[in-house]
């Protein structure tokens, strides 16, 4: 892993970039009033309730509420993590990401060099087939699988020669091993892992080679072997073919998951170049997640055997938890002992096309599946039915793809009636519930609120003189921490000052009461002052009460009876 991201160097992105132009170049926007509006790329909508404010630097739905900076819309919009997305942030900049150096540089070293070492090897391997006389067999393989040279280049495809040490007498061992491509036997002696096979090199969506996949040129066995899992392999969250698919489509309209290297090759040969394959393993909820980034449709066609049907359950099981609005997934299932690579062989593009545009929809397929065996006509089988989908549709999220599920199971089972979906819980909900307790919001609400979004009422506060510890109300511990931040950040702007909640549990809330609009938008300072006269009062209130109640039981000291008379008299 590489060093921490310096903090300032995130406040300085945060206002180099303007969110307007980010959000632009994702989901168009269109100017109304003073805020860009959209209809929101969160949720499913007919009229835009999706605004983003350039001077706060912020995005909002008042729809679905979601909200925040650049690098919340890039992590939510793009399914990135915190350092992808501000990655991908310093790339729409323009900036390179500084690291800092102390923690683990010799692993941020380790994976540099194993990627540069995994170049090397493919440029080698490809090296092979063009111009070693022993790769004709390789040669004559490939076309034999009808491959043009163009495809073979465009998937950067090689050869590994026959051979223990093709690849261990030019480059380190130790290195070789780090990057998978060599294996040390019991007496320490290194030899090369990929020996006798064509190469399909692994890359993930920036280009970079991860892995090699190697095939077999015979019957031999295994027909296939794999990378191991390196420090930069990961199988469960890499896709093959996605970066020379996004090369040629950074949006495609949908992308097709197939099972094998072959089959993504032999699709593009044909044409259609906007299918991957998992690598070898089951599709996970990170393929699927990885997939949406780039799409919204992904249709999954695995071969037509046993292992094939099976694959599709599963990946259908996996990703229910993806089903959010917006999102889609085709299944599409193939005549019995057929695969990808064939079918479009032996009956061309346009047919396999028409199969992708007749795939089944997940709901569909679903259910079929579900009902097989069972007799719905009697209520036993409704009944089981039910209970089956019951685990299922609890994982799905909230929203129109769920009430689609539940009114499709309602239909079959004959039910009118269900209770076990999870209680709407959904950033709607919640909004709507906020709206409600708006109606009446807290003076420490209205604090809050107007502080973050005025970070220069800081100097209000600090004339009053607050005493914090006699202000022990809920919500005084954020309170405190939002003039902390700004006291310490002089000219914070609002993108930068919801950053520093990220990943807390306050996080949510700050956005909220960041977007909270007040009706008014004049004195706004008098509103904010009196509503801190407010929360000093209670707090002197509940303070007198405490000591009152105190006196009762025991003795006061004389501070405290002191401290009794000062909060009687009117200030
Ligand atoms: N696979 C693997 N190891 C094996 C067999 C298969 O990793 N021993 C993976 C490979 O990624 C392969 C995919 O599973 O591409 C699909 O396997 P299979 O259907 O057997 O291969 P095909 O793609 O049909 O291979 P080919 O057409 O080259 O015979
Ligand atoms: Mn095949």
């Amino acid at each position: 892993m590489a060093g921490k991201i310096p903090q300032p160097f995130i406040d300085d992105l945060l206002v180099r970039v303007d969110i307007v132009e980010l959000v632009d170049s994702y989901v168009p926007l269109k100017k109304s009033g003073s805020s860009y509006v959209a209809r929101c790329p969160f949720h499913t909508e007919k009229t835009p309730s999706f605004a983003v404010t350039r001077n706060k630097q912020l995005y909002h739905c008042f729809g679905c509420g979601a909200g925040g900076n650049a690098i919340t819309f890039l992590m939510e919009y793009s399914h990135l993590g915190f350092v992808e997305a501000v990655e991908d942030l310093a790339d729409f900049a323009g900036v390179q990401v500084p690291r800092e150096s102390g923690s683990a540089p010799t692993k941020k070293n380790n994976a540099a060099e194993v990627f540069q070492l995994l170049e090397q090897a493919a440029s080698f391997y490809v090296e092979q087939l063009r111009d070693n006389a022993s790769a004709k067999e390789a040669v004559d393989y490939f076309k034999s699988r009808g491959l043009s040279g163009e495809v073979a280049r465009e998937f950067q495809l090689g050869y590994a020669l026959d051979s223990w040490d093709a690849l261990s007498k030019r480059f380190n061992a130790q290195q070789l091993i780090d990057a998978g491509l060599a294996i040390a036997n019991d007496s320490g002696s290194v030899y090369d892992r990929f020996r006798g096979r064509v190469i399909f090199p692994i890359r993930d969506r920036r280009g970079r080679v991860l892995g090699f996949g190697g095939r077999v040129l015979d019957d031999s066995l295994p027909k296939y072997l794999n990378s191991p899992e390196t420090s930069v392999f990961h199988k469960g969250r890499e896709v093959y073919g996605l970066y020379e698919l996004l090369s040629k489509n950074a949006k495609p309209a949908r992308i097709i998951v197939v099972e094998g290297y072959m089959d993504v090759i032999a699709l593009a040969q044909f044409g259609l170049g906007y299918s991957v394959a998992t690598l070898g393993t089951a599709t996970s909820k990170d393929h699927l997640e990885l997939l949406f980034r780039f799409s919204t449709e992904l249709v999954l066609c695995f071969d037509g055997d046993k292992a094939g049907r099976q694959a599709s359950w599963r990946a259908v099981e996996a990703a229910f938890p993806c089903l959010r609005d917006g999102r889609q997934i085709k299944i599409m299932q193939l005549p019995a002992g057929v695969d990808p690579d064939t079918l479009v062989r032996e009956q061309g593009l346009e047919d396999f096309e028409l199969r992708i545009s007749s795939a089944q929809t997940l709901s569909d397929y679903f259910f079929e599946r579900l009902s097989q065996g069972l007799n719905l006509n009697d209520m036993e089988g409704r009944a089981s039915l039910i209970n089956k989908a019951k685990t299922y549709l609890q994982k799905l999220p909230n929203g129109i793809f769920q009430d689609l599920m539940q009114d499709k199971l309602k239909t079959l089972s004959n039910v009118e009636k269900l209770d076990f979906f999870k209680k709407p819980t959904t950033l709607k909900a919640l909004s709507h519930k906020q709206k409600q307790a708006d109606k009446k919001l807290s003076p420490i609400r209205i604090v809050i609120s107007l502080l973050l979004q005025n970070p220069d009422f800081i100097e209000i506060i600090e004339q009053k003189k607050i005493k914090w510890a006699m202000i022990n109300l809920a919500g005084a511990d954020l309170l405190k921490q939002v003039v902390e931040i700004i006291t310490q950040h002089p000219n914070i702007n609002q993108s930068q000052l919801v950053e520093h909640f990220r990943g807390q549990e306050t996080e949510k809330y700050i956005n909220i009461m960041m977007n909270h609009d007040f009706l008014i938008s004049d004195g706004l300072r008098e509103e904010f002052s009196g509503a801190i006269d407010i929360l000093i009062q209670e707090g002197k209130n509940s303070r007198f009460n405490e000591l009152n109640t105190k006196q009762k039981v025991s003795d006061l000291s004389t501070n405290e009876r002191q401290e009794m008379l000062s909060l009687m008299s009117p200030k």
